[in-house]
Parts: C-alpha cells; structure tokens; sequence
C-alpha cells in the first residue's frame, strides 16, 4: 500500500513537472477561432498629430522615452475581443477595483525591433515571443489569441512608429506587448475584462561607449525567484516585484545583479532577469556549453534558446541543458575547469560574469581573462543577425 501510494505520488508529480515543461516550451499556438482572436484587419489607426523628436541616443535611459504610438485591444468575456487600435500614447483611466491593481494579474513581453544594415526595421524571432505571452496568458487566466494576429499589430505599430527606430550601433526600439485584468471586482478569480496593450520605448547600448563590463552577482539562498509549479517559467509582472528587495541588497554591497537559486543543494536558476551560462572544460574531451533546464523554475528566454541552437548548429563542444548546483560550481572552478560564465537576454543581449558573491566568500571566475573568449563570438553572432550584418531567418521585417 505505502509502495502504492509512493508510485502515485511520484507519478502525479511527474506528470505535472511534464505539463508544466510542455507549457513552457516553446509550443506551438493553437489555432483559434474568429471569435476567439482579435484580427489584424480589425485593426483602426488614429495617427498622433504631435510632432516629437528622438533624443539623441547617447540620453536614452532605459525604458524612459516613449515613442508616439501605441496599441490596445480590449476583450470582455460577453463579446471577447474588440477592434485593435493604434492611437497615441495616453494614459489608462481604470477602475480602482481591477484586478490588475490587486492581484497582479499581469502578463507582459519585452521584445526589439532592429534598423538593420540594409535600413529595413525587423523584429528578432517574435514568434517565440508572441507563444510566450499566449503561454502567460493562459497560466494567468487571461484570454487567448491568435499569435500571427498580434505580430502583424506589432508589425504595423513598430512601421507607423519607424522614426522611433535609432540608427545608431547598438541601439533598437524595446516593444512592450502586456495583457492586464481590467474588472473591478475584488473576488480572487478569473475576471471579465481584460486588455491588451502594447507601448514601445527607443533604447540605446546597454554599456555606454561599446564596452561589455563584467558583471558580479550576489547568490543569497536566503531568496528564492521561482519554485517548481510555480509561474517562475511565466513573464508574470508580479514575479518581479519581489525581486526588487533582493536587486538593492545586491546594489548595497556593490554588485550588479541577484544570482538566483533554489533548494536545498542551491541550484543555480537565472541572474537578475536573465538567463546563465557556464562554459566548462570537461576532464576529458570537448567542452561543455551549459545552461539549467527549462524545469519550470526557469524563464525559456528567447536569447536562451538563440544560443543553443546556434552552438548546437556550430556543433564544437557538447551543449547540455542541465542542473547545476553552487558547490558543483565551487568545486569546477577550484579544479580551474570554469571557462566563462555569462548572461544572457533581450535587454543586455550577452554579458560577462567575473565574481559571485555566496556565503560571504568572493567566487572569482575567469570569464573575462579567456582568449578568443565564446561569449565575445556569441554576442558578436547574435548581434550580427539583428542588425542584418548576417542573413537570418530569425530576423523578421516589419514591412
Ligand atoms: C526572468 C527572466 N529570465 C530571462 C530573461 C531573458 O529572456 P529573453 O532572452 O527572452 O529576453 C528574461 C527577460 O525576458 C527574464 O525576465
């Protein structure tokens, strides 16, 4: 009987860690129907008749400036979707009830689009994005879509709003797709209303004047970002906020990000709100490019995945998804078999890690000491693509 009840348990565990992973991969949207979908061709403009001016890119503070337009699409549950609509920026005027406001239902994306070489403007692989949200969306109870609808509005907000786009290296105009619960009802359930909005913000180089600075984290077990069953694989909004606790402690004893674990074996999650990498020498043959499992604690970053599947297609060292703890790090490190650590994301694109601060004790990596170091290749891989240096599939034009 106790045999029994052990396989049940494990079995129902593992069918949840299964439907959790399937969620959170990269699955393909379902198709919906009219009713169920918003439609492109729905789509009403209304042009802004203010005339503003980008600032220069070396004054662009992240997420400060926003461009002219924006897009919204309500959705109630009597009528489902309305019309999509771009109109000038504006603010919201919302019930003081929604639920939004009390129970975090919240669900957003964070995106680019990239003037490339060839002056066209082009979004880097958002269809992965636009799954992402849908997958969000479902999770926290808000309603669905048609991904191809949301990206040709995406498509046509980023063209009307081109003037938006910097030209300069290393800058791109950051697109914000956010789903909201708008009923003002405080019953903690699922609610009536919602909307869907999109704003978009032109942003300059993550490093000032091209350099790619090293960053050093704090890895506390004291805090935890995400827990399997939990909505840590999710762009929850209210993932966030407790996190910003955390990124000041980091701030006040002098290091840039949070290094994000969980359990009792510390397994080391994401930075900040990034994706980690590490980059071993293995004891015996090629090396190991690793990076932790999508086990639901893990947020499937677009850059994540870009990173696998290029190294995986350049196929010269072994690419693994796999768990990785901090003494596992500790002890690879001391044998000196940690090459490089780094991180990686929409916003910073790929960044370097030096020194991991845990327990107290400095852990200090010698990413930034590498010749011909693999992030360097990387970042320049990646970046190649965006601005349409290098033909890519993956960079998608917006007209
Ligand atoms: C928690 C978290 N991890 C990782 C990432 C990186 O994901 P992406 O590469 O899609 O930007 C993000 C950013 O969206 C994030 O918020």
């Amino acid at each position: 009987m106790k045999h029994f009840a052990k396989l049940a348990r494990s079995a129902s565990s593992s069918l949840f860690f299964h439907r959790s992973l399937l969620r959170c991969l990269f699955m393909n949207s379902p198709k919906l129907t009219a009713q169920q979908s918003f439609k492109y061709d729905d789509l009403v403009i209304t042009k802004s008749t203010e005339q503003r001016e980008l600032p220069d890119a070396s004054n662009l503070v992240f997420g400060k400036t926003f461009s002219d337009h924006m897009l919204q699409i309500e959705w109630t549950q009597s009528n489902g979707w309305g019309k999509p609509e771009i109109t000038p920026l504006h603010d919201f005027q919302m019930h003081p009830g929604a639920k939004v406001l009390h129970y975090g239902q919240a669900v957003f994306e964070g995106m680019k689009a990239y003037r490339r070489s060839d002056s066209k403007i082009a979004l880097f692989r958002p269809e992965l994005n636009a799954r992402r949200l849908l997958s969000s969306s479902e999770r926290a109870s808000l309603p669905s879509f048609d991904c191809e609808e949301l990206l040709k509005c995406i498509k046509k907000l980023v063209s009307i709003d081109s003037k938006w786009v910097p030209g300069d290296d290393d800058c791109s105009l950051y697109i914000r797709p956010t789903m909201i619960g708008t009923e003002g009802a405080l019953g903690v359930c699922a609610g009536q209303t919602a909307l869907l909005f999109i704003i978009t913000c032109p942003v300059g180089p993550y490093f000032k004047k091209g350099l790619t600075k090293a960053v050093t984290l704090l890895a506390d077990p004291a805090y935890t970002r995400a827990c399997p069953g939990g909505a840590g694989c999710y762009k929850f909004a209210a993932n966030y906020a407790p996190t910003l606790y955390v990124q000041k402690l980091a701030q006040d004893q002098g290091l840039d990000q949070v290094l994000w674990l969980y359990g009792q074996n510390h397994q080391i999650c994401e930075a900040g709100a990034m994706n980690v990498f590490f980059f071993l020498k293995k004891a015996v043959g090629k090396p190991e490019l690793i990076t932790p499992p999508l086990d639901g604690t893990i947020l499937p970053g677009v850059t994540r995945q870009s990173i696998l599947d290029l190294t995986r297609e350049w196929g010269e060292f072994e690419v693994s998804e796999r768990a990785i703890t901090m003494s596992e790090l500790i002890a690879l490190n001391e044998e000196k078999r940690v090459l490089e650590m780094f991180v990686c994301g929409t916003a910073v694109i790929l960044c370097p890690v030096k020194m991991i601060r845990y327990l107290d004790k400095d852990i200090n990596l010698p990413t930034v000491d590498m010749k011909n170091p693999l992030h360097v290749r990387l970042l320049k891989a990646l970046s190649d693509i965006q601005y349409g240096r290098v033909q890519s599939e993956w960079s998608v034009p917006v007209d």
